[in-house]
């Protein structure tokens, strides 16, 4: 194993600075700093994530080196994320990790933040999916169907055309009166509600495409109705409306999931990003392996919302085939898949 690529790995593209090490498949440290800052203002607020990743980027990197034991001498590359994400975020830490790369005389590896919820599924310790292999792919930002044959072969085989599942379930949590991010809130609602409650119609939408931003208007005409007849409606009924959108998002993300491995005959399938922490959609997954013979691939909980091994996981693969970046690449808000 010591042979194995040594990377440090640095994710900025959004609030969280999170900084790792990993040597093969081994986690060695995996250091998340929060910003609590945008709580109060109901999503992330570009300029105050920058302003917080320039205060955390070098303590994180200090502590994930303390945590790993590992000197920079031992290195093998840096890696970081150049896409997508915010530009002013993004920037703190491709700059951070371009100039440390240079003074430490290591190579820099560039990396593709969606690739890397996906390459999350080769840290150890769950099995490596086999190749080709299915991946719904679910965040704050992304929803796509991807059929992946490799590390840098990766096709998208449908997505959302409006909104992100993450961001349907923030903006129902924000009609109720949550704060940012509401998916995890909303989860924790619905295990005490009653997901048949409170139906919500699907989107008509062809193929493997899907869309979310029709439920948020749903949501928001449902409530305004329920309060007019009773002003408490939010308050009394919270866990039951919780669990009725989260079962209606989950619906409408397994049925385009089963489309794809009928249409692919592809039954090797994980999940990946921040919903994958989701519950019930965990749980319909699990189901699917047991009803319908899939193999599923599902990320420890710490590998789900935005973190730094998954960085370091695709750098390590990126850099066993041969990627080296340079310090003129950008960091590119809009990095295409
Ligand atoms: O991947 P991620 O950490 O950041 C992006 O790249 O966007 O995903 C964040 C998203 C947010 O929308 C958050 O509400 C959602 O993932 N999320 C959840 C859960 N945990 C995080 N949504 C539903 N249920 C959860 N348990
Ligand atoms: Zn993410």
């Amino acid at each position: 194993m010591r042979d194995a690529p040594c990377i440090l790995a640095i994710e900025s593209s959004c609030d969280d600075t999170g900084v790792a090490v990993i040597r093969g498949r081994q986690v060695l440290s995996n250091v998340v700093a929060g910003q609590e800052v945008h709580e109060q203002f109901g999503g992330v607020v570009p300029e105050l994530a920058s302003r917080a990743h320039a205060q955390h980027i070098v303590p994180t990197v200090q502590q994930a080196l303390k945590d790993a034991g590992v000197s920079p001498e031992e290195l093998s590359a840096v890696a970081y994320t150049q896409g997508p994400g915010l530009m002013g975020s993004l920037h703190v830490g491709a700059a951070f990790a371009k100039s440390w790369a240079w003074a430490n005389e290591l190579p820099l590896v560039p990396v593709h933040h969606m690739h890397a919820h996906i390459l999350a599924h080769y840290l150890a310790p769950g099995d490596a999916p086999s190749l080709p292999f299915l991946c719904l792919t679910v965040s704050g930002g992304h929803t796509q169907l991807v059929r992946v044959e490799g590390p840098r072969e990766m096709e998208v085989l449908g997505s959302t055309l409006d909104d992100a599942a993450g961001e349907a379930f923030d903006k129902v949590a924000k009609l109720l009166g949550l704060p940012y991010p509401g998916g995890p809130i909303l989860d924790r609602l619905s295990s005490d509600g009653d997901e048949h409650a409170f139906e919500f119609s699907h989107p008509k939408v062809a193929g493997l495409d899907m869309s979310f931003s029709g439920l948020k208007t749903q949501v928001l005409y449902f409530l305004q109705r329920s309060q007019a007849e009773n002003p408490n409606f939010i308050s009394e009924r919270l866990a039951d409306i919780a669990a009725s959108v989260q079962r209606v998002i989950v619906e409408i993300l397994m049925r385009k999931l089963e489309a794809a491995v009928s249409s692919t005959g592809i039954k090797e399938v994980a999940i990946a990003g921040g919903v994958s922490a989701n519950r019930a959609l965990r749980k319909a997954l699990e189901h699917r392996q047991n009803e319908m013979g899939w193999k599923v691939h599902i990320p420890p909980m710490a590998y789900c919302t935005d973190n730094a091994a998954m960085i370091a996981m695709a750098g390590s693969l990126l850099f066993q085939s041969g990627v080296v970046g340079s310090i003129s690449d950008a960091p590119d808000p809009r990095l295409p898949f």
